[in-house]
Parts: structure tokens; C-alpha cells; sequence
């Protein structure tokens, strides 16, 4: 039994593949979880209430006041109440609600309320998963630290296959085990992170800078806080918002300014993971005034910018770990392994932009990871958190030897 004493609060939405979540609960109370659910008045079109409370042993909500004795139940009280909201099957209406705050039923209202961690399991149809929108919607729900877990691709209720069917209960229920056994793996760490670019000025309106979205450095420093750690995340420019109360931000946008905020904040972290894509080069001298135009060749003296982390690596003690990323186009295993060495890692992250679905801007990466042991992890292509997941874990084996 994993899950004896967890409390988790199911969110079930109007989708048919509501008819998995009975099989979940059987496998949440086996498991020796204590579990409450809510659904939207939707959701009952697909699986009855009855079901639901019987299975739970506690009464469902679908609305806020039960007419019949006059009790109301508190959206604030359940979400406290719970160590874990899932929400699932979470439709695209729905997911497009959390990402935008509304609350127009109970399980909305709980889910702007609820302090603990969020799941949620979109199921829907191809085509609605696939649209910018739910994307966007995803995208956001991630960005506040709510866990996504990703529909499978198969055969849809329509007809149609693709990715939207809900993950099978079996997998939901690893899920969140894997959730409890590693959330407390890096408590009382406190963890470093940097991420996206670093811009360079040319003059007050133009700028040196590359295509990182930060997305990879926002997702470790999710999952580092998820993990239990304290975070302190050095970011360049980006649109990306964090609100995890774990993580300290701190926002920069020069290699200079980055390479000064690690230089404050190097010597106190136990674990620290340069994401950033920092400036090689920076202009030699930025200019005062917007530089007009003119006929001739325009010729800007660029000087190298400070390599922040062979300088953190240079400083490293024992007892902290260090871990950067390599960008290769080419010769992508040697030149990593050779920055591991050069630059005094622990553990290298080979990004290679040139695979599909990978790089600047996209929600998946394709990574293999280069410990200083010898030992090489190579993952295939998933999603970002995952991958933080991946990096985390790789990590935290360092940090047991
Ligand atoms: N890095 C850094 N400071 C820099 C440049 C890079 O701290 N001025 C870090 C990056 O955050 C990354 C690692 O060094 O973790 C490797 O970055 P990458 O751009 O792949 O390599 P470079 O060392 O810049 O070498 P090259 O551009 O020649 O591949």
C-alpha cells in the first residue's frame, strides 16, 4: 500500500471517458488513499454519482448546497482538505476555465481555491487537444505548477485516433505514487537554477540575444520546488510566470547581470542547473543613441561575455553539484562530454536542437544526459516537465554518492 493516509480529491468533468475514474478510485482505496470527489453537472451525464459515492464511501458534490438539509459545502474546506487535486477527465471547457480563473461550478471554484499540488488528465478529442487554444490553455496551467497527465494516442470515442484519450487508471495511479515517493527528495536543498537568453545591448532599442523560450529552466525549477527544494531561479528575458511560493525569481537580462545574481547565490546552493542560454559575445561598446541608418556596412566589435558556469565550476566545492546544458549541432557527444570536463560538471544535458520536436520554443526535448561517472542516460522525446523529471532524478543520483 503507497498511498495509506493520502488524501486526494478527484475533479471529474463532463468527457466520456469518465467511466475510467471508478476503476481509479478501486485502485486509489486499494492503494489505502482516502479519496473525495466532485464533478461538474456535465459529468453526470457520463457516470452516475451513486457510483462515484459508493465507491468513495463519502458523499459527492456537484454544487455547493444540498437542498435538502440545508448544508453548504465550502470550495475552501475541500481544497485544504485534499494532499493532491486530480482533475480527470479534465476536459478542454474546463482546462480552458482553470487556465482563466473562472469558477462557475464547484470544481472550478475548488481548483482556484486548492493550495495543494494539481493533476490534471486531459480527455478530448484529437482535434480539440491539438488546437493552439487547449495548447495555450496547457501551456499556462503548467506555467502556474499544475502537473499535467498527458493523454495517450489511440482510438478516440469519435472515431478518430490521436492524442486525447485519457491516460488509463492504472498509469494515473503511478502518478501520483511517483508524486509522494519524490516529494521530499530534495527537501531542504536549496537549488539554483537559470533560464532563457540573455539579451546584449547594441543600442537602447536593439539587442544580441537567441530564441530560448526559458521553458526548460521554468519547468526544473517547478519540479526542483515540487521535490521539496528551495528555489532560486535567475531567469533572462521571458513571458513565462511562475507563482510556486518555493521558488525565488529573480529577473535579468545581460550575461553580466546573470553571471552577478549566480555569483550571489552560488555559494549557499546545494545543486545548481545552468538552463540558460547565456550571450557568447556582447558588443564592445553599446551606443548611447538608436543607431541610424546608413549606405555603408555596419561593422559591431563584439568581446566574449564571462562563461558563468565555467567560473561557478571553478568554484565548486564537494559537497555541491553542478550541472549545465550543451547546445551541439554537430559532433554532439564529444563536444558535450568535452564541456563536462572543461567546465568542471557533475552532469552535462544534451539538448540537440535539430531533432524533431526539440529546442528553442517547444514544449518537448529529446535530451541524454552525461554524468562525470561515465555513466549516459538517454531519454526519447517527451515533454519538458518530464524531461526536468529526468534531470531531477539524475541529479539526485549524484546526490546520494
Ligand atoms: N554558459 C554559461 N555562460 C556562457 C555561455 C554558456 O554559463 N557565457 C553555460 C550554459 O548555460 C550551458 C553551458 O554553459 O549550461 C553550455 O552552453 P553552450 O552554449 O552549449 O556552450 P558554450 O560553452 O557557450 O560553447 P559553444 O557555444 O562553443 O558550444
Amino acid at each position: 500500500m503507497h498511498l495509506i493516509g493520502k488524501k486526494i480529491l478527484i475533479g471529474i468533468t463532463g468527457s466520456i471517458a469518465a467511466y475510467k475514474i471508478p476503476f481509479l478510485i478501486r485502485l486509489l482505496v486499494k492503494e489505502g488513499a482516502e479519496v473525495k470527489v466532485v464533478m461538474t453537472p456535465s459529468s453526470a451525464d457520463f457516470v452516475t454519482p451513486l457510483t462515484i459515492s459508493t465507491l468513495t464511501h463519502s458523499p459527492v458534490l456537484t454544487i455547493p448546497f444540498n437542498s435538502a438539509d440545508g448544508t453548504w459545502y465550502s470550495h475552501i474546506d475541500w481544497g485544504n482538505w485534499a494532499d493532491i487535486y486530480l482533475i480527470a477527465p479534465a476536459s478542454a471547457n474546463t482546462l480552458a476555465k482553470m487556465a482563466n480563473g473562472l469558477t462557475d461550478n464547484l470544481l472550478t471554484a475548488i481548483y482556484l481555491a486548492a493550495r495543494c499540488p494539481v493533476f490534471f488528465a486531459p480527455a478530448m478529442d484529437v482535434d480539440m487537444f491539438m488546437h493552439p487554444a487547449t495548447q495555450a490553455n496547457i501551456a499556462r496551467l503548467q506555467s502556474f505548477g499544475n502537473i499535467q497527465i498527458a493523454p495517450q494516442v489511440g482510438e478516440l470515442a469519435s472515431g478518430l485516433t490521436g492524442a486525447g484519450r485519457l491516460e488509463e487508471p492504472e498509469a494515473m495511479l503511478q502518478a501520483l505514487i511517483d508524486y509522494f515517493s519524490q516529494s521530499v527528495t530534495l527537501q531542504g536543498t536549496h537549488v539554483l537554477i537559470t533560464a532563457g537568453p540573455t539579451y546584449e545591448a547594441i543600442d537602447p532599442v536593439r539587442y544580441i540575444g537567441n530564441h530560448s523560450s526559458g521553458k526548460m529552466g521554468f519547468a526544473l525549477a517547478a519540479e526542483a520546488c515540487r521535490r521539496g527544494a528551495s528555489v532560486t531561479l535567475v531567469t533572462g528575458p521571458t513571458a513565462l510566470v511562475t507563482d510556486h511560493q518555493g521558488i525565488e525569481r529573480i529577473d535579468v537580462i545581460t550575461a553580466g547581470e546573470m553571471a552577478k545574481a549566480c555569483n550571489a547565490h552560488f555559494d549557499k546552493a546545494d545543486i545548481t542547473i545552468m538552463a540558460a542560454a547565456v550571450a557568447d559575445y556582447r558588443p564592445v561598446k553599446s551606443a548611447d543613441q538608436k543607431i541610424k541608418k546608413s549606405e555603408n556596412v555596419l561593422t559591431i566589435d563584439l568581446e566574449p561575455t564571462i562563461d558563468i558556469l565555467k567560473d561557478l565550476g571553478r568554484r565548486k566545492t564537494d559537497q555541491q553539484i553542478l550541472a549545465g546544458f550543451a547546445l551541439e549541432t554537430q559532433n554532439e557527444e564529444q563536444n558535450a562530454l568535452e564541456k563536462l570536463g572543461k567546465k568542471n560538471l557533475d552532469l552535462i544535458i544534451l539538448n540537440s536542437p535539430t531533432a524533431q520536436g526539440t529546442g528553442f520554443g517547444y514544449d518537448t526535448n529529446k535530451i541524454t544526459i552525461f554524468l562525470k561517472t561515465g555513466k549516459k542516460l538517454e531519454f526519447p522525446l517527451k515533454s519538458k516537465q518530464q524531461a526536468a523529471s529526468d534531470i531531477l532524478d539524475a541529479i539526485f543520483s549524484c546526490v546520494q554518492k
